[in-house]
């Protein structure tokens, strides 16, 4: 069976990639927009077309022979999303029927078109329409609501309010009911949809009990060993309550945005069709699926985050060189006889909770900075303490290329009135510290100039404590 994974880089994607590639019968392949985002241990065994849906040759080259094609793509990161998934939807299941793809299988939103339907749930019915709208090309569209799972937007936010807030001054909106899932059981379903014997259009609402997010939010709490209160008020607009998530929890103004526009109305299932033709997938309980999300993180076991995605971080990428930054901080020093892994393992291990050396605290700063004007901030952390793969988020940063024991390289998405770079690179005996910066304008100008006191004192300790971290390893 050839199968075509799209959206392999993403939150449920790279889950579903690792199930995928269990199962003996299945060739697979990915699409995805920058190739080194596979992680070298799945390079071996799926073939990677790299490209994306507005590519038609790509597609073609990615759809050509495949069987049963999985559509996990969605661009929220973008602000013309709808146009765009739109499109995108249009041109796979365009270029699916002249392949003779059999089989479309994607995962969109739970919920009903009404007033208060929000535009990001608006773009994902739309994506299924257009998919199911081909005579030729079958499409089974599971649709998930809250999905609880390790590194999920919608548990991190949760687990982030519960954790952080013995007391909760919530919006009215704590008391719409949804039907959360287990991300295991929605990757369940989606690999089951390969098998399934149907050859119609199919749309199966998935989902285990209907909970309020205030039940939720004291569920979580109780799996947590915590005692909260939660006090909803009514003046709570969707503007602030996305600023208080914004500061509270990991996720950006503009995810949070989006997220809370979708709690205005009810997600709840609307059809039995997950009872009726997946009768063997029995789903979690949500206060089940908090335990194995809280079990993941604390055994430090996340498989993917919400914020693996690449998204226009690759187009910077592809041709960077760097010759021609407008302001280079450059550090070197000798690594003598310590051994070129260790120094690797040394500044690959950076950021989260192993923190930033002796200059944590002027990270804070400006992790705060970020989160006050509305970008990601900090408190991203790092998927993983010790291990990082392309596409990882290390706080504030971004790993766009890692090459083993040889270079890190890290793109700054923190709000700036310019584009950053930090890069770490070993060269025959030396151990190379770069920051890049392409200013925008007067004011990029400023900022990097207004910094430079603070780079002297950060970078310079950078560098040495590396080298020192590298040597007691
Ligand atoms: N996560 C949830 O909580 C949740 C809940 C309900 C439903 N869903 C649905 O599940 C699906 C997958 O969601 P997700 O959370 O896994 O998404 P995600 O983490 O945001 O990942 C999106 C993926 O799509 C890829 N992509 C975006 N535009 C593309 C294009 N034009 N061509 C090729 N690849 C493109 C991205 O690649 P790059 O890495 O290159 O950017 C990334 O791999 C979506 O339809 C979503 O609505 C998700």
């Amino acid at each position: 069976m050839k199968i075509l994974l799209t959206g392999a880089t993403g939150y449920i994607g790279r889950r579903l990639k690792e199930r995928l590639l269990q199962d003996e019968r299945i060739e697979l392949r990915v699409l995805v927009r920058n190739k080194k985002s596979i992680s070298p241990s799945a390079k071996e065994y799926v073939d990677a077309i790299e490209g994306d849906t507005f590519d038609r040759k790509a597609l073609q080259k990615a759809l050509y022979g495949v069987d049963t094609a999985f559509y996990l793509i969605h661009s929220l990161s973008q602000p013309n999303y709808k146009e765009l998934d739109r499109v995108s939807a249009q041109n796979f299941v365009d270029i699916a029927s002249e392949c003779g793809v059999k089989r479309i299988i994607y995962l969109g939103g739970l919920g009903v078109k009404n007033e208060d339907t929000s535009e990001h749930l608006l773009s994902r019915l739309e994506s299924g329409e257009v998919l199911s709208s081909h005579p030729k090309v079958q499409t089974i569209w599971i649709r998930a609501g809250v999905i609880i799972g390790s590194g999920s937007a919608s548990f991190e936010i949760i687990r982030n309010l519960t954790e952080k807030l013995p007391i909760m001054t919530t919006p009215k909106w704590v008391s719409t009911k949804a039907q959360p899932i287990a991300v295991d059981d929605v990757l369940s379903y989606l690999q089951a949809s390969i098998d399934l014997e149907y050859t119609h259009n199919l749309i199966v609402d998935i989902g285990s009990e209907p909970l309020s997010y205030k039940e939720m939010m004291e569920a979580t709490a109780k799996a947590l060993g915590l005692k909260r209160t939660i006090i909803p008020v009514p003046f709570m607009s969707i503007g602030l309550s996305s600023y208080w998530l914004n500061l509270f929890t990991p996720v950006p103004y503009s995810v949070a945005k989006a997220l809370i526009e979708g709690l205005k109305s009810e997600v709840l299932m609307q059809n039995d069709h997950a009872k009726d033709y997946f009768p063997h997938i029995k789903p979690l309980s949500y206060i089940d699926a908090v335990q194995k999300a809280v079990e993941e993180i604390e055994a430090n076991q996340v498989v993917s985050r919400w914020n693996d995605h690449g998204g226009k971080v690759w187009d910077e990428v592809h041709t960077k060189e760097f010759s021609d930054a407008i302001f280079v901080d450059r550090k070197v020093a000798d690594i003598g006889t310590i051994e070129p892994s260790k120094i690797y393992q040394s500044f690959t291990s950076i950021g989260g909770e192993n923190g930033w050396f002796d200059y944590d605290f002027l990270w804070e700063i400006r992790g705060i900075i970020d989160k006050l004007i509305g970008g990601v901030g900090l408190k991203r952390g790092r998927r993983d303490a010790c291990d990082l793969r392309t596409g990882d988020c290390v706080d504030f940063w971004k790993v766009v290329d890692l090459k083993a024991n040889e270079r890190l390289l890290l793109f700054a998405q923190m709000k700036l009135p310019g584009k950053a770079w930090l890069e770490f690179k070993i060269n025959e005996n030396q151990l190379i510290q770069s920051a890049y910066f392409y200013p925008k304008g007067v004011w990029g100008r400023l900022y990097w100039y207004g910094l430079i006191p603070l780079h002297y004192l950060v970078f310079n300790n950078m560098i040495k404590s590396i080298i020192k971290k590298a040597k007691n390893l």
